[in-house]
């Protein structure tokens, strides 16, 4: 853990207190006698001890003959044994693509955050569509604001 630790020390000396630092770490590299869950715990303590806010929890293909068991929510699991038992907010990743899916990672206490990546490639406003299906308000910019289903004619509804 020393180089991590020694390059977050670096950073957190050098960016504001008030604003929130985070660090994705691995929760698990599928390969015999790697990195399991207990070590992304004792490394989330520590970055906890010296002032990171939240870990993102992901698992890594490190060497080629890891046997990663993906599926929707495949890494969950690691933010939600980090959280708990390192006391840190997390943020889990990892196939998290449909809205309620997303909730209810948060909804559950599994983590405090969820991101996704290939989702949002697929669908730069994923989050708007995922408030309207979660029955949720968010900001727009004004110019986009013509655009919103409300001020659509009926005939032109989409779902
Ligand atoms: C094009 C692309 C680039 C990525 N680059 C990085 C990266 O630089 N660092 C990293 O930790 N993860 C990277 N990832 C992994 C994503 O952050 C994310 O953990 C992964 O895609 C799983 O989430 P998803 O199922 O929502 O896509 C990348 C993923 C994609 C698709």
């Amino acid at each position: 853990m020393r180089f991590p630790l020694e390059v977050v020390e670096a950073v957190r000396a050098v960016w504001p207190k008030d604003r929130p630092l985070g660090m994705r770490i691995t929760g698990r590299d599928w390969a015999e006698g790697g990195i399991e869950v207990a070590d992304a715990v004792a490394f989330a303590r520590a970055l906890k001890k010296i002032g990171v806010d939240f870990v993102c929890v992901t698992s890594g293909g490190l060497v080629p003959d890891a046997k990663i068991a993906v599926g929707p929510n495949y890494q969950t699991p690691f933010a939600e044994a980090v959280r708990r038992e390192a006391d840190i907010p997390t943020r889990a990743v990892g196939l998290i693509a449909a809205p309620r899916q997303a909730e209810a990672i948060v909804a559950e206490g599994k983590a405090d955050m969820v991101a996704l990546a290939r989702a949002f490639l697929d669908n730069p406003h994923w989050a708007w569509a995922a408030a309207r299906a979660l029955g949720a308000e968010v900001a727009q910019p004004p110019q986009y604001q013509r655009a919103g289903l409300r001020n659509w004619p009926a005939a032109f509804e989409r779902d």
